[in-house]
């Protein structure tokens, strides 16, 4: 979850017992929002994410009151805009291309637009409610498709290019491998995998103090990445070329691992 002031008002009571994960019911939707007749085979919500993030992404209340552009573009201290078009600048019409977690506010519609309507997007996120909220807001678009995966599990797509917006700061560290080597396995040589996340801030960023107590309070596994690169994930990083590029004053960052033609 991105952080701001929002976040704190409601975090007084967010924390919730650690649970361990349960299957999630056994049918799918497709963009649609048509229940299929085969049953999926559905991946179990991680145990960070109960734990952590219940009141933001598995509570019905977390998401009305989160899941709106003003909302969104306050957590993220007014880049929003910024940050998902720089994303989205990544890509071209035209494009297959994974979004690999479901974002608040209106990111997939953007990225839908931008692939077009010959391209295709794939949303994927391992919370049923969250893929539901997204298939709304996909129902413009056509090219644009929300279904339940875990991120950090093989997924079959094929791709030309993947989109982490926001994820891997709110998983645990093996996780974080696991999401960056999936995401990455994923795309074909001269490819990318585009990764928007937290980031160091320069030393005097007004906003530094704020940012380690919230991480501090409600983001536990945020911190990590003012100290280590998102490069340094990948178990295979000699095999992408690598570009990073901050944002306000350094507390985001924009990766970008193209993959290099097969040896
Ligand atoms: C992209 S992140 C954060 C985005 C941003 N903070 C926001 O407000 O939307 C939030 C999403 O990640 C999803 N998520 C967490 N772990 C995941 C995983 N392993 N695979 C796919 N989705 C995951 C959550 O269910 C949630 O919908």
């Amino acid at each position: 979850m991105y952080l701001s002031r929002a976040t704190l008002l409601m975090s007084g009571n967010c924390r919730l017992p650690a649970a361990t994960s349960t299957p999630e019911p056994t049918t799918g939707s497709d963009s649609s929002g048509t229940a299929s007749a085969l049953p999926l085979s559905q991946p179990g919500i991680p145990e960070y994410l109960r734990s952590t993030y219940h009141w933001a992404y598995l509570s019905e209340l977390g998401q009305v009151l989160l899941d709106r552009p003003v909302v969104v573009s306050t957590i993220l201290w007014g880049n929003a805009r910024r940050l998902m078009a720089a994303a989205a600048a990544e890509f071209t019409p035209g494009q297959k291309i994974l979004q690999s977690a479901c974002v608040y506010g209106d990111f997939s519609p953007i990225l839908a637009r931008r692939v077009g309507p010959k391209g295709r997007l794939t949303v994927v996120d391992v919370a049923p409610i969250q893929i539901s909220n997204c298939q709304r807001k996909l129902v413009p678009y056509p090219q644009a498709t929300a279904r339940v995966a875990d991120a950090a599990a093989p997924l079959a797509d094929e791709v030309d290019g993947v989109c982490c917006f926001f994820l891997i700061h709110e998983v645990p560290e093996d996780y974080k491998v696991r999401i960056v080597d999936n995401l990455l396995g994923m795309v074909k040589p001269g490819d990318k995998v585009v990764f928007v996340d937290y980031h160091r801030p320069h030393s005097f960023h007004p906003l530094k103090g704020v940012m380690a107590l919230v991480f501090q309070w409600l983001e536990p596994f945020a911190r990590i990445l003012w100290d280590r690169e998102i490069k340094s994930y990948a178990s295979r990083a000699e095999d992408f070329d690598w570009t990073k590029r901050t944002y306000f004053g350094g507390l985001y960052q924009k990766v970008v691992a193209v993959r290099r033609p097969a040896r």
